[in-house]
């Protein structure tokens, strides 16, 4: 399956897509990697992997709208079959998101559907959860809502700060992201309402792991 993958900026998901998708029997394939900002940094690890990286500037547009037309061309001319947001921080319309129902994915550093939005980490911490993690979900029009595919528990230390915790959960979703794309890519996902169910799960199911709940010290 091709894939086409949005970031904003430094796409450490994005380069764990990419490493993910150089397995022989990985079911996946990087077509085009596409950012908003110019200034990605994400841009430069593409270019070096050899993946078309492209950039849409969506300052140098009037609207929304226009911006999705060329973004949705440019995912159209690399023969994308599933777009994978990676950090892409522009929210999408109704338009764009309905064009590929179903076949748009995200990760979000929260379990869905708590902390939606910008900033979940210093608000889990504000209000003393012991447990987050991230969640991959098929996109919808309203902002990290969707059916959810996959989830990675990650346990909240004391003491955390915010970039503490940020650092421990991206180390799951660097791998959440390439196991929940490998189920869709196979075909095993099925959507009924707001419910993933996987062909052929098996228990411990595939779609929960928690890396390192309970770390030393
Ligand atoms: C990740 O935490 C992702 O879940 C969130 O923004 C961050 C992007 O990081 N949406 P990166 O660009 O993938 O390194």
């Amino acid at each position: 399956m091709k894939i086409g993958i949005l970031i904003s900026g430094r796409g450490s998901n994005m380069q764990a897509l990419v490493e993910a998708c150089k397995a022989p029997d990985y079911p996946a394939e990087a077509a085009v990697v596409i950012s908003n900002r110019p200034d990605a940094l994400g841009l430069e690890y593409a270019r070096y992997s050899g993946i078309p990286a492209l950039v849409v500037d969506h300052k140098a547009y009037a609207s929304r709208t226009d911006f999705e037309v060329d973004l949705h061309a440019a995912l159209k001319d690399h023969g994308v079959e599933l777009v994978c947001n990676a950090g892409f921080m522009r929210l999408l319309t109704k338009g764009f998101v309905d064009k590929w129902r179903d076949r748009q994915i995200n990760i979000h550093p929260s379990l869905l559907p708590a902390y939606k939005g910008l900033h979940s980490h210093e608000r889990a911490i504000a209000e003393g959860v012991k447990i987050t993690g991230c969640s991959v979900h098929f996109v919808r029009t309203e902002m990290d809502s969707g059916p959810i595919i996959a989830q990675a528990a990650v346990q909240v230390l004391a003491h955390d700060e915010p970039g503490d915790l940020a650092a421990r959960v991206l180390q799951a979703e660097h791998k959440l992201y390439p196991h929940a794309l490998r189920l869709v890519a196979e075909g095993r996902t099925r959507i009924t309402g707001n419910i993933v169910t996987i062909d052929g799960e098996s228990t411990p199911s595939p779609v929960l792991f928690s890396p390192g709940l309970y770390p030393p010290g």
